[in-house]
């Protein structure tokens, strides 16, 4: 077999991981799908099953990427050989095309804010006004369809720069800026009047709100924030050198990602419930919320290139990994060239991207599953191939994978201790993380 690209530091393979799980899921998603379901009951849900799930799922995937150097279907042949298994690569397939299909959409309408922000347009207007700029651009099919295209081109552009030289070098950059300015923001949306409101909101866990459709989209939502259950870490954990310590880089990818969540829900609620607008207003709640809290800062104008700018290499990070599963795939078990497999994942992007961003406008009247196609690619992305992906990497690693294996990943090959860690893994993903996934599933269909 060739030799297989790897990160080259230990530090730009950790900032590649966690440019993956930080995206559009913390900064746009999660404060959504917090206040819709009720603020910090929810919040509350998503921090336990990053503990007992999250994390132990983002080391079992850098168990089987690691100990393999390849991509899942090669991984499973090679772990399990005679059995089975590797055929779940093809539902994490399916699934990266599917939350590459939804976010490009997302990453469009990014751009077309940088652009906006740029030309001094998201300045001056009430929350109001602004709602309506949001909307102006989603039912607009050109631009909507304009941007996500544009977006998809810049995303693949940089794959075929191969793995240190694109990812990496992104990564090691952007991510610690947009940390700090995270930051920044959140100090000026809590000195806003009324800022309190958001921050009872954010953090009080009134449970009466909370459903166990909540508790789905909380589990959802983190699997999605994490970037797991669709194989996208086992193919980063294979490109990890042998001797970084797992453990320690999936607890840094899970507390950094859930950091830069709830920094993102105190960036945006105190600005929220300061001008009165609605907390469970859904996948626009960023795009009106952020102008006003921008329009209110010193130096307005940069702070909101700054922020959309950052955002964007925050969300690129994200779709570079989310494209090479499919596309390692394709090279490395079809035998196709970088150039050729990246462009059949880009030609399937787009399609999928342009359908998702035409369901705003003119295929808006079209229903699937009683959602629009965007909303129905968001649910089930989330809500079922990566939960469904989670379940699986949680039995797959818990009960039938070699112990011997988890315990050499975990160890080093015994240069590292796992006391504590192997027997909370092995706890977490045989009894916590199916019961808890499959207990949710058979009540939301009614079965128990
Ligand atoms: N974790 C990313 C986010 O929060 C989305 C993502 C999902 C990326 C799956 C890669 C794989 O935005």
């Amino acid at each position: 077999m060739a030799k297989r690209a790897g990160f080259a530091t230990r530090l730009g393979a950790i900032a590649a991981a966690v440019g993956s799980a930080v995206g559009l899921g913390n900064i746009w998603r999660f404060p959504y799908e917090a206040g819709a379901n009720g603020g910090g009951a929810f919040i509350l849900v998503y921090i336990g099953c990053i503990i007992v799930m999250g994390i132990p799922v983002i080391l079992s995937e850098f168990i089987i990427g690691r100990s393999t150097h390849s991509n899942m279907k090669s991984a499973l042949r090679q772990l399990s050989p005679g059995k089975k298994y590797y055929l779940f690569t093809y539902l994490c397939i399916l699934g990266s095309f599917v939350v590459i299909g939804f976010y490009s959409v997302v990453c469009g309408w990014i751009i077309e804010y940088l652009y906006q922000a740029a030309l001094g347009n998201l300045h001056g207007h009430t929350p109001q006004e602004y709602e309506a700029i949001f909307m102006g651009l989603v039912s607009n099919p050109w631009r909507c369809v304009g941007w996500t295209v544009i977006f998809l081109i810049l995303n693949f552009l940089v794959m075929s720069r191969g793995i240190h030289k694109g990812i990496e070098r992104v990564a090691s950059i952007m991510m610690p800026l947009l940390f700090v300015i995270l930051i920044v923001f959140c100090v000026n949306s809590l000195l806003l009047p009324g800022a309190s409101k958001g921050l009872e909101f954010l953090f009080y866990p009134d449970f009466s709100e909370l459903t166990m459709r909540g508790v789905l989209d909380a589990f959802g939502q983190a699997f999605l924030s994490l970037s797991i259950g669709i194989s996208c870490l086992v193919t980063y954990g294979s490109y990890f050198k042998d001797d970084t310590s797992l453990s320690m880089d999936a607890a840094t990818v899970g507390v950094l990602d859930t950091l830069v969540a709830i920094l993102s829900g105190v960036m945006i609620f105190p600005a929220v419930f300061s001008f009165g607008l609605e907390p469970t207003a859904g996948p626009r709640l960023i795009f009106e919320v952020l102008p006003s809290i921008f329009q209110q800062m010193t130096g307005g104008y940069i702070w909101a290139l700054l922020f959309f700018l950052l955002v964007f290499f925050a969300s690129l990070t994200s779709t570079i990994s989310l494209s090479e599963i499919p596309i390692t795939f394709l090279i490395e078990e079809h035998k196709l060239s970088r150039r050729v497999a990246i462009l059949w994942t880009a030609l399937l992007s787009l399609i999928l991207a342009v359908l998702a961003a035409l369901s705003f406008n003119v295929l808006d009247d079209v229903v699937l599953f009683g959602k629009s196609i965007f909303d129905a690619m968001d649910y089930a992305a989330s809500n079922i191939f990566m939960l469904i992906g989670g379940l699986f990497t949680a039995v797959y690693v818990g009960w039938i994978l070699d112990r011997k294996v988890v315990h050499d990943q975990l160890t080093n090959g015994g240069r590292l201790k796992a006391t504590v860690v192997e027997p909370y893994l092995i706890f977490c993903l045989r009894y916590v993380a199916p019961v808890s996934i499959i207990f949710i599933f058979l009540y939301l269909t009614g079965i128990i």
